[in-house]
């Protein structure tokens, strides 16, 4: 089996009748998406769901999963979500697939985070990835100068030639600062830049990471 599937489903796991849940972005989340589904139709469970991205709630609702807006949700008790890397402090890189902030929002209103990923996301040093970091697109380039002069080289994100822009309508600039010795003082760091959104270091939030590899078999870390 896949190991992103592998992973995605185990995580559907700790799901149980009556609980708020935030439903993930990308090809491992959307396992557990799927799997939730599952279960409401064949356990009967009920559940508050609400989503990271658009993506994601297009296809809960191809899976029957009712959605409620984040406005009427002050809490969820699961979050389950992808990384693009996670070290073994469970910090992470998130936003590769560009949902990082409605991600984080949900992130940091979860009581339990759960990141599921297959084996090559988990990294002993952050940074290879590049870090996504989502920017109003007003004077978008002067916001990459001041990550410059935070030591990164920025890349303003494409799709398809066109510039990339988020469900909230920003843009994202790809962010390589090498590897990361201090990955929370430089999340506070990008986060004092006005024009600035969001960035996808993910510091302190994942409580279980369950990673899906290549033999078939699973891990659970906390
Ligand atoms: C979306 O913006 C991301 O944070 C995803 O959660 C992350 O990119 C993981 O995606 P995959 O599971 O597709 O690798």
């Amino acid at each position: 089996m896949d190991p992103k599937q592998l992973a995605g489903e185990q995580a559907a796991a700790y799901v149980e009748n009556n609980m708020v849940i935030g439903l993930g972005t990308g090809s491992t989340a959307c396992w557990a998406i799927k799997k939730i589904g599952e279960r409401i139709a064949n356990e009967g469970l009920q559940l508050t769901c609400t989503a990271t991205s658009i993506q994601s709630e297009k296809l809960a609702e191809q899976f029957h999963i009712p959605l409620t807006d984040i406005a009427q949700v002050s809490s969820i008790d699961i979050t389950i979500d992808g990384a693009d890397e996670i070290d073994r402090q469970l910090d992470m890189i998130k936003g590769g697939g560009g949902a990082l902030l409605r991600e984080k929002i949900i992130a940091n209103i979860t009581k339990y985070y759960i990141i599921v990923a297959d084996e090559s996301k988990y990294v002993a040093q952050l940074g290879a990835f590049g870090i996504p970091v989502e920017v109003v697109p007003f004077g978008w380039q002067r916001t990459a100068e001041h990550l410059e002069k935070l030591g990164a080289k920025p890349t303003l994100r494409k799709k398809e030639q066109e510039t990339f822009i988020t469900d909230n309508g920003n843009y994202i600039l790809d962010c390589d600062f090498g590897l990361i010795n201090d990955a929370a003082s430089l999340e506070t760091s990008i986060h004092n830049i006005p024009g600035v959104v969001v960035c996808g270091l993910f510091i302190s939030r994942a409580h279980k990471l369950i990673l899906g590899k290549k033999d078939g078999s699973t891990e659970e870390i906390t």
